[in-house]
């Protein structure tokens, strides 16, 4: 069975996956910023020892040389977490220090954890990297306008996955996007599509029947193609 780091664990769609992967048997490094809103996830690894937790603010990059001393092996990273930023602004009242905020943890953090634990999944037999993306950072997808701030930084993130599969594919690696659909969590809101269950569901479905041809693609979680 495998092991899976998931950033952003401790709630949202991020604990959606521990729960699928715990009920799979993988070993699992799960990350949280703050064990007062870690709860659900801390307690769940006093019942199960294949749940490692980690307290990890994915902007602190000088502790990413510690979390890859302690985990060893990796098959998969899950760049889960994720911050939206300020809703309901429009043209000319967009906030830069928000901006920068949501900017680095979308899409700069992911890129320096991948660059961190790079010799953990080098140690795998079949590495690979999920990228938790949106569909409004798509081009072709974008006809609404507005969303500045998590719009750019979601279609840095897909730069940044573009760049790691054509980086990392020919040593064994597979990276994609994926985009969980409209989902109902504190970033969702109670108006989403979908549940956790349904969007983990799609999503670990698509992960677990990646093949390496796939990597650099942008991936619904029904498992269609999202153009870039
Ligand atoms: N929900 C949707 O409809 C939707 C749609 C498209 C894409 N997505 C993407 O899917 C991913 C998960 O979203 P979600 O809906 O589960 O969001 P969520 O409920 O808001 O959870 C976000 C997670 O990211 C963590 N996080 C934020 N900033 C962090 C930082 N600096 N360091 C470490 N962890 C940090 C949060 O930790 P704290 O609890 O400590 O804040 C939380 O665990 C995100 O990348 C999001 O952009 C979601």
């Amino acid at each position: 069975m495998k092991t899976i780091l998931i950033t952003g664990a401790n709630r949202g769609i991020g604990l959606g996956f521990v729960h699928h992967y715990l009920a799979l048997g993988a070993t699992i490094h799960a990350t949280y910023r703050d064990a007062n809103s870690a709860e659900q996830l801390l307690t769940l690894a006093e019942k199960h020892t294949n749940l490692h937790c980690h307290c990890l603010d994915i902007t602190d990059y000088d502790k990413f040389h510690q979390l890859s001393a302690t985990i060893g092996l990796l098959d998969l990273l899950i760049n889960n977490a994720g911050y939206y930023g300020p809703k309901g602004y429009g043209f000319g009242n967009t906030d830069v220090n928000e901006w920068r905020k949501v900017f680095e943890i979308n899409a700069i953090a992911p890129l320096k954890l991948v660059e961190a634990l790079h010799s953990n999944l080098s140690q795998s037999s079949n590495p690979a990297i999920a990228c938790l993306s949106s569909k409004v950072g798509s081009m072709t997808e974008n006809t609404s306008g507005g969303g500045y701030i998590y719009r750019s930084s979601k279609a840095a993130l897909n730069s940044v996955v573009k760049s790691l599969s054509n980086d990392l594919s020919p040593q064994g690696f597979t990276v994609v996007a994926l985009h969980p659909g409209w989902v109902q969590t504190e970033m969702g809101g109670p108006n989403a599509l979908i549940d956790v269950a349904t969007s983990v569901e799609g999503l670990t479905q698509v992960i677990a029947n990646l093949h390496h041809h796939q990597s650099g693609q942008f991936l619904n979680f029904d498992g269609k193609q999202i153009p870039w």
